[in-house]
């Protein structure tokens, strides 16, 4: 148990290192702080019992004497008053610092989580194409979600739980100063207590935290799937296998969170009962061993207070202990991904700058014996591939379905590595390193166009500040597509909204915003990937006619399945 916990402190230090050295030490600092002054606000109120129990004591100790020497005479009652006021000080003192310590300890909390949450988006920009194919974005989406619950139930509680470890061991500390004996009972009932019930819930919370995450995205996945394919459900008569199935995960899930609470606040029933008959033992105890009340009240009045801050801390650390043991999972997740990026960011550095490689386009794109099989599968889906374009060259592409149209595309865009073979743009290879120099020259339309739900023109232009954007070039790039007149024709013009994923467009508006989006940058490469499949004839030929008066004037690359469309090109290749 402890070698976990261990093990969880040194995974959020390697994570918050990054995040700042100092931060990590001033909340380290705060705490320990926070510590000492909850000690000295607890046993200030020691002087004050000891003596309202025994006025004459401190003037018949030595210590007492020597203390009583820094203030001016006064009497006995006076005195009182004062130890009262003094130990009413440091309560407030205490508690002033206990408010600023938890003050520090949220706020870094929170922009601690902020700068995760920057870093795994970060890292997911960072990942291969072939990376999010692998992976349901219900999943993505989860784990960037998990950072919250990270946060709220491992961040928080951890710097609680460091908090009141600080406490407890300087409050038993103390007691075992007054009353060695009376500290090693606490010790072993108190402890003995919660450790037990902690081995017995530990297992538990493990299963919670797995089924929690399970059924997260199993919720996150259906509940997206249904609202992405709307259309189909509704017309299908599905909406009930949908939501059903949504609903019983979450049902999962929120059973499995109420457990949390129940297994953490448990032993506090039980706890309470415990404490105050090892207190009820102790007044029995040292009264049959004649000691007089005056003696006892004192220390009784310390250990009284030691308990009341003692078992909530202690109680508090038990809850929380619970709570990181049943989200320990979104450490482990965060953490993998966030270190893969501190890795790869290293390596991308060491190699360099990334984005700054040049890539002169100014002969030919030629691919030699390129192989290509996707990760896990047992089928070259192109093989042994060479292809010369040469510059200003229009290629099509044609072949049924399934033959790796698609996946050519993908290849020369830079989105898969050749499994063996290599992509050339003139003489060099395509790398990492030249990559976005490579895309940035390109223009492309691919299969199925995802529309963002804003403006038409924030469409096109893809990626600009709407202040920014040339309306220029968005006229040129929507007549190009041949529906300027459409944009023309609405009320709203390009400041029309096309909804989630252009829900308010027709199929073959949708293309059209695809293929301007293309030509607004002026590529100097224009792929398409069936990209007038869902037009009608007229206007695919409309939009084709003006693709080909480009030719000779840049490089097209076409995909398309009806041989007509690729008439004009320069040169066709069959795939498959
Ligand atoms: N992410 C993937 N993982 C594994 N196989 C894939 C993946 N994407 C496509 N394929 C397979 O590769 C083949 C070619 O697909 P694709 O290039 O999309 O064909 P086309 O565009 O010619 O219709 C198909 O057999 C398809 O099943
Ligand atoms: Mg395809």
């Amino acid at each position: 148990m402890i070698k976990s916990f261990i093990k969880l402190l040194s995974r959020c230090y390697a994570l918050a290192i990054p995040y700042g050295r100092l931060r990590l030490f001033g909340v380290l600092g705060m705490v320990f702080l926070n510590g000492l002054l909850q000690l000295i606000g607890v046993t200030s109120i020691f002087p004050f019992f000891a003596l309202a129990a025994d006025p004459e004591r401190i003037r018949n100790s030595s210590a007492g004497r020597w203390f009583l020497h820094f203030l001016p005479p006064m009497s006995t009652n006076h005195l009182l008053a004062v130890a009262g006021t003094f130990s009413i000080l440091m309560l407030l003192i205490a508690s002033v610092g206990s408010m600023a310590s938890e003050y520090v300890r949220i706020r870094y909390a929170y922009s601690f989580s902020q700068w995760i949450r920057g870093q795994l988006l970060r890292s997911y920009a960072m990942r291969p194409y072939g990376y999010f194919l692998h992976r349901n974005s219900a999943l993505l989406s989860q784990r960037i979600q998990d950072i919250h619950s990270f946060t709220i139930n491992v961040l928080l509680p951890l710097g609680e739980i460091l908090t009141r470890l600080v406490l407890i061991s300087m409050l038993a500390a103390t007691v075992f100063y007054v009353q060695p004996f009376v500290a090693m009972g606490a010790v072993v009932l108190l402890g003995g207590f919660y450790l037990m019930a902690f081995l017995w819930i530990r297992p538990r919370t493990r299963k919670i935290g797995e089924m929690i995450q399970r059924h997260n995205v199993g919720f996150w996945k259906n509940t997206n799937q249904f609202l992405h394919a709307i259309k189909t459900v509704f017309v299908h008569g599905k909406t009930r296998y949908f939501i059903e199935k949504a609903i019983q995960h979450s049902a999962e899930t929120t059973k499995q969170q109420s457990l949390i609470p129940i297994y953490a606040n448990g032993p506090r029933y039980l706890i309470e009962p415990i404490a105050y008959g090892g207190l009820v033992s102790i007044v029995v105890v040292l009264a049959l061993q004649g000691k007089p009340f005056s003696d006892i009240l004192p220390n009784l009045m310390v250990m009284a207070m030691a308990g009341y801050r003692l078992l909530p801390s202690l109680q508090l650390l038990f809850g929380q202990l619970v709570a990181v043991a049943a989200n320990n999972y979104t450490l482990v997740q965060l953490e993998e991904e966030i270190l893969a990026i501190e890795h790869e960011s290293a390596v991308v550095s060491s190699n360099g700058h990334l984005v700054s490689g040049k890539l002169p386009f100014l002969k030919s794109l030629s691919l030699e014996g390129v192989t290509y099989r996707y990760p896990g599968s047992d089928q070259d889906v192109i093989k042994e591939l060479s292809l010369s374009i040469e510059k200003n060259e229009s290629i099509g592409i044609a072949g049924p379905s399934g033959s790796g149209k698609s996946t050519l595309v993908d290849l020369i865009l830079g989105l898969h590595s050749p499994s063996s073979g290599i992509i050339k743009v003139d003489a060099e290879p395509i790398t990492q390193e030249n990559i976005s120099c490579w895309r940035s020259m390109i223009g492309y339309v691919p299969q199925d166009i995802y529309l963002l739900d804003d403006t038409i023109a924030a469409n096109i232009a893809f990626g600009i500040d709407p202040k920014t954007i040339d309306s220029n070039a968005l006229e040129e790039a929507a007549r190009g597509a041949h529906i300027l007149d459409f944009i023309r024709s609405l009320p709203e013009g390009f400041d029309t909204v096309v909804g989630e994923r252009g829900v308010r467009l027709s199929g073959g508006q949708r293309q059209r915003i695809g293929v301007a989006r293309a030509l607004f940058h002026s590529p100097e490469v224009l792929v398409l990937d069936e990209a007038t499949s869902a037009l009608d004839v007229d206007t695919e030929k409309a939009v084709m006619d003006t693709i080909t008066q480009l030719n000779g004037k840049l490089t097209i690359i076409i995909i398309a399945h009806r041989l007509s469309t690729l008439e004009k090109c320069d040169r066709t290749l069959r795939l498959g």
